[in-house]
This record gives structure tokens, sequence and C-alpha cells, in this order.
């Protein structure tokens, strides 16, 4: 088995990178795929998330986690990729020379952008590193408020960006804290927008590995 790389990154710090990490591991794991979470993030809030899931007794087969430094990444992710579909990699919030191993061995950079201003000015330092790896990125709007003015305006600036951006998006909802919280995924409660928004994200992410 070649499973694929996920690189989520994003130089400005809360734009939701742990918060994609998890729902797109969840999103896979619902989609019958396996996946393994290697956070090199000195935070370690998916590691949390990881063991709060463990310790709470949730369904963890078909799913691993590990940390790693930046510079041991390839060979983690190489060694992970023989034994999951999909290997997901949480990164701090820096865009510097220590992200570089974490993107060179990404098949795709995921690059959450959070509705602000701020956001979309934080985005090109990761994109530009990207692009200097010749990797494809994939931006995805979070904290989405659908039919705000500033939705509008911040969507159109990302779309002004140098890379795709995904058609599907996060909505700000407390189910996404709240989840990460649990160690779960947003898509693991009652049916509804969340549970979809991790659906097609997941799907639009797939078709591009
Ligand atoms: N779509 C969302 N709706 C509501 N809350 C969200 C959403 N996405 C993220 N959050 C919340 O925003 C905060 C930051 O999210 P998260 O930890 O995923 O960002 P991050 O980019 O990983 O942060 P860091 O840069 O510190 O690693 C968390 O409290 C999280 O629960
Ligand atoms: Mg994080």
């Amino acid at each position: 088995m070649t499973g694929s790389v996920i690189t989520v990154a994003q130089q400005k710090g809360g734009s939701g990178k742990t918060t994609v990490a998890a729902n797109l591991a969840m999103g896979f794991r619902a989609a019958g795929k396996t996946v393994a979470l290697v956070d090199i993030d000195p935070q370690g809030s998916l590691g949390r998330w990881f063991m709060s899931r463990l310790e709470s007794g949730m369904a963890c087969e078909g799913m691993d986690f590990t940390t790693s430094s930046a510079w041991g990444i390839p060979y983690e992710c190489r060694k992970l990729s023989e034994t999951h579909d999909i290997v997901l990699v949480d990164t701090p919030p820096k865009a510097d020379s220590d992200l570089r191993p974490a993107l060179r061995v990404a098949d795709l950079v995921v690059v959450p952008v959070s509705m602000s201003h701020v956001d979309i000015w934080a985005t090109e330092g990761v994109l530009d590193l990207a692009r200097r790896e010749n990797k494809a990125a994939l931006l995805v709007m979070n904290r989405a408020r659908s039919g705000t003015r500033l939705n509008a305006k911040v969507t159109e600036a990302a779309r002004a960006l140098d890379a795709q951006l995904a058609k599907a998006c996060l909505g700000n909802r407390v189910i996404y804290a709240e989840a990460l919280g649990e160690g779960k995924g947003a898509n693991e409660g009652p049916g509804g927008p969340a549970r979809e928004e991790v659906a097609a994200l997941t799907a639009e992410v797939d078709a591009l590995l």
C-alpha cells in the first residue's frame, strides 16, 4: 500500500489546522479509509484530541497517531503510508524552513483560512513555500458565516490567491469546537450541516489525491 500524505499548514494561529486535520481524519474514516495522524506542533492539540478519543472509549480502529520532529517527518510519513490509506500531518502556526519537510512529503497541502482578512494576509507565506516545493495547495475557508458581507469579501480575496479554493467550507459552528474537545469529528453527532460539510470537504480532498 502507498497511502497519500496530506499536510495541513497555515502560518496564522487559530485558523483551524487542527480542526480540519481531525475532521478530515473522521471524514476519511467514515469513507472506510485507514488514517494515520502525525502531529509536529509542540502544542500537541491533535494528540490531545486523539487521546481524548482513546480515553473515552470511542472507536479508534483504522486510526493511528504519532508525533514527530519537523525534520523526521519524511521518514514517519513514508513508514505510515505503507500501512494507511491517508496520512494527515498537523503543523504549528509557522511558515518557515521547519515546515519544508512536511510540505516536501505531501501529496496535497491543505491550507485553512479562517474568515478574516488577517488570515488572508498570512496565507501567502505558506502558499509560497508550497510552490517552491512544487506542491498543490487547497485553500479551505473555515468559520464561514454564509450570507455575510465579510464572508463574501474574504472569499473573494481567497479566490484571488494563487491556489485552488475548495468548494466545500466549514461553517462557524459550536459543534466544531465542542467535538474537538471531546475527541470527536463534527460528523459523529446527529446529522446536520457540519456532517455534510465534513463529507463534502473529504470528498473534494480525496478527489485531488
Ligand atoms: N469552524 C469552526 N467553528 C467554530 N469553532 C472553530 C472552527 N474552527 C476552529 N474553531 C475553534 O477555533 C480555535 C482554533 O482552532 P484550531 O485549534 O483548529 O486552529 P489551529 O490553526 O490548529 O491553531 P494553532 O495555530 O494554534 O495550531 C479552537 O478553539 C477551535 O475549536
Ligand atoms: Mg493546531
